[in-house]
């Protein structure tokens, strides 16, 4: 096991650190940036039906759910294809809608959780088109799909996915673009953009992985905390709930993830000087309205550790702890202010002696209900 973990104290970390390589197994091939295209065999030998989509449903479970939601808002964005996304727990007890002019994408790391296998079957018997986005090769859902895209993340070994999150957005970043260019959403000189941009990311990852240790500090200051509160908008608000999530299936500390805009309406009573609050305030994403929350926060005495653009300053004068995060793209961003969370959440469960590979409770994958 030791050998497994290449020299990594556990299987997180190692996965945390693999994300560059992964990201980019994930693209390669894929998108051609020479040529401007990009080739996804699923897709291409799917397109009449991709382009005569009246919406995108997707199903997933746990944080493929929270990929999803991140792809909700690139799909909507670049190709202009309504998106729901629903927990495939849900979707499949309540006789939902589906017709053949839906698409439906099942997002799972394993290819194996029981709820979202049987959310794939249901849509099938109903009629709709239903693509997999499975990291195993082979699984039972990359099977019952008619068709799909792996993301070649490699084995994740760790209970708490993190390569499997940032490749599944990879790849459904891939297809928005894909669907983009072919709907005509997208002009050709802003997806070279985007394609320059998805090929700067693991370069850009494995900069901010040296975060590290200034991650660790503020671990320190944060282990015994009972709660805490995970804010972000926009792309970013499925990675305050997946921040969150991480937080609390490895060092068993109550977290939540907000939409910032709605901290007002709730969760703002519970700030107090004992609630660290974690902000993903990058430069693109609704910045000044974000840094009125830090604000806000601020004034309740909440602790504020901030996820932001290098070179920021306004917040770096309100927050407590900042961490710095390469620019990119708005639409690309939750590739790496997930990096600072993930290991956030490592440190502090380590800190607390939790057995951070294989937390109580919780299976790699929910093969049964
Ligand atoms: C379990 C795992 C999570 C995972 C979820 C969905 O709860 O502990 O890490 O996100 O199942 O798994 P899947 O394999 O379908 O992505």
């Amino acid at each position: 096991e030791q050998i497994e973990k290449g020299g990594y104290e556990h299987f997180m970390l190692k996965e945390i650190y693999e994300q560059p390589r992964a990201i980019q197994d994930t693209y390669r091939g894929r998108l051609l940036r020479d040529e401007a295209i990009i080739k996804m065999a699923g897709v291409e030998d799917n397109m009449k039906k991709f382009l005569n989509a009246d919406r995108i449903i997707i199903v997933a479970c746990g944080t493929s759910w929270h990929a999803g939601l991140v792809a909700e808002y690139i799909f909507e964005e670049f190709s202009r294809i309504p998106v729901e996304v629903e927990y495939a727990s849900e979707f499949r007890y309540r006789n939902p809608i589906i017709t053949e002019k839906d698409i439906v994408i099942a997002i799972s790391q394993s290819g194996e959780t029981a709820d979202t296998l049987a959310a794939v079957k249901l849509a099938k018997e109903k009629g709709a088109f239903v693509f997999g986005v499975c990291n195993v090769v082979g699984s039972s859902i990359a099977r019952e799909t008619h068709a799909g895209a792996y993301t070649h993340a490699g084995p994740e070994i760790g209970v708490a996915s993190t390569k499997a999150f940032t490749t599944q957005i990879t790849v459904l970043s891939l297809m928005a673009l894909r669907l983009a260019r072919a709907k005509g959403t997208m002009s050709s000189s802003v997806f070279r953009m985007y394609l320059q941009e998805l090929e700067l990311i693991p370069q850009k990852v494995e900069q901010l992985l040296s975060v590290n240790e200034h991650v660790k500090e503020i671990s320190k200051k944060y282990l015994l905390s009972t709660n805490c509160l995970y804010l972000g908008r926009g792309y970013n608000f499925p990675v305050a709930l997946e921040g969150a999530l991480k937080l609390k299936e490895i060092s068993y500390i109550h977290a939540e993830g907000y939409p910032a805009a709605e901290m007002k309406h709730g969760p703002i009573a519970l700030i107090d000087d004992r609630m660290p609050v974690i902000v993903i305030a990058t430069s693109k994403g609704h910045y000044e309205k974000v840094v009125s929350n830090i604000q806000e926060i601020k004034s309740r005495k909440g602790k504020i550790i901030a996820i932001v653009t290098e070179g920021d300053t306004t917040v770096k004068e309100i927050a407590d702890h900042v961490i710095e995060i390469p620019d990119s793209e708005e639409a690309f961003s939750p590739l790496l202010t997930t990096i600072p969370l993930q290991l956030l959440s490592y440190h502090i469960a380590v800190m607390r002696n939790c057995n951070v590979d294989q937390p109580r409770n919780l299976a790699k994958s929910v093969t049964v209900e």
